[in-house]
């Protein structure tokens, strides 16, 4: 396959974070580099594999029953660069089209380290289209570079970004739609989540799934996560046993009474390796119980 590799614009003159140059060599090191040896092979490997469309129909008690029956295209961790670039973008552009969403969420990471990509990014995520909106929230990937460039291309191609706020989708009795920023720990995410400002939200996009603590404390029915990548290296007979060891919440859906989480396996990835573990995007239909 000539997935051709997102190219980098012209190089970007402001001064970046250690955190971006150790992701950089961290890239270099177990990506790039192997990549390189292998004449390419890895990464042609990687982005042969078929997208999974991953369909779930899910109900709760507090899922407002204006929207029973609702279907969310639910994508994340694109990481737009190296490993993923515009032809494998504009695949999984495709399938979540065709599967006509009310709505799509995009649960961070969108690039996989530089800013100075995202235009391209965008010019293919505003092909997306859904009749409550497409919203966007922050990854950790995000942050590496230069996050405000992110949510400045997200808004201006149309999409909906959300930092730690929240917004009705679909008027004024509309859905009510949360989005918090990338935060590591438990806490992070819970302070994230106070600063969204509803009691209660109907939806939480969450680029970590630990803030399904916070999640179920305010009995929102569906938190949307990724960040895992479902741990790309998982078993057969048990996807949850996996590489993520850092993580209780690591693949699939997850319930607690009524509150449900899915923690996507993710569009893309920062190495090119996934056994049992497909690339995919979940579409997810609620049900008012
Ligand atoms: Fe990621």
């Amino acid at each position: 396959m000539s997935d051709d590799a997102a190219k980098p614009a012209q190089p970007s003159k402001r001064r970046r974070s250690i955190s971006y140059h150790t992701a950089s060599v961290r890239n270099a090191i177990v990506t790039k580099f192997p990549d390189a040896l292998l004449g390419g092979r890895l990464r042609a490997r990687h982005i042969v594999q078929p997208i999974e469309i991953a369909e779930r129909t899910l109900a709760s008690a507090n899922w407002p029953k204006a929207f029973d029956g609702l279907r969310i295209a639910h994508l994340s961790d694109i990481h737009f660069g190296h490993l993923l670039g515009p032809e494998r973008l504009m695949q999984a552009v495709d399938a979540v089209r065709a599967v006509r969403p009310d709505l799509i969420a995009i649960t961070g990471d969108l690039v996989d380290l530089s800013a100075d990509e995202s235009p391209l990014l965008f010019e293919h995520l505003s092909l997306l289209k859904a009749s409550l909106g497409v919203f966007v929230v922050l990854g950790n990937h995000d942050h590496l570079d230069h996050p405000r460039s992110i949510v400045r291309g997200a808004r201006d191609a149309g999409l909906i970004p959300l930092t730690d706020e929240s917004v009705r989708a679909g008027g004024r009795n509309g859905l009510l739609v949360a989005g918090i920023d990338w935060s590591k720990s438990i806490p992070g995410c819970i302070e994230r989540l106070r600063r969204c400002g509803m009691a209660r939200s109907d939806l939480l996009l969450a680029h970590n799934p630990k803030a399904f603590v916070g999640a179920v404390d305010r009995e929102i029915p569906l938190t949307l996560s990724g960040h895992t990548h479902g741990g790309q290296v998982a078993r057969r007979a048990n996807r949850r046993h996996n590489l993520v060891f850092t993580q209780r919440l690591s693949a699939g859906h997850y319930q607690q009474g009524d509150c449900h989480l899915y923690v996507t396996n993710g569009v893309g990835a920062w190495f090119p390796l996934r056994v049992n573990c497909p690339p995919e995007i979940a579409v997810i239909e609620m049900r008012a119980r």
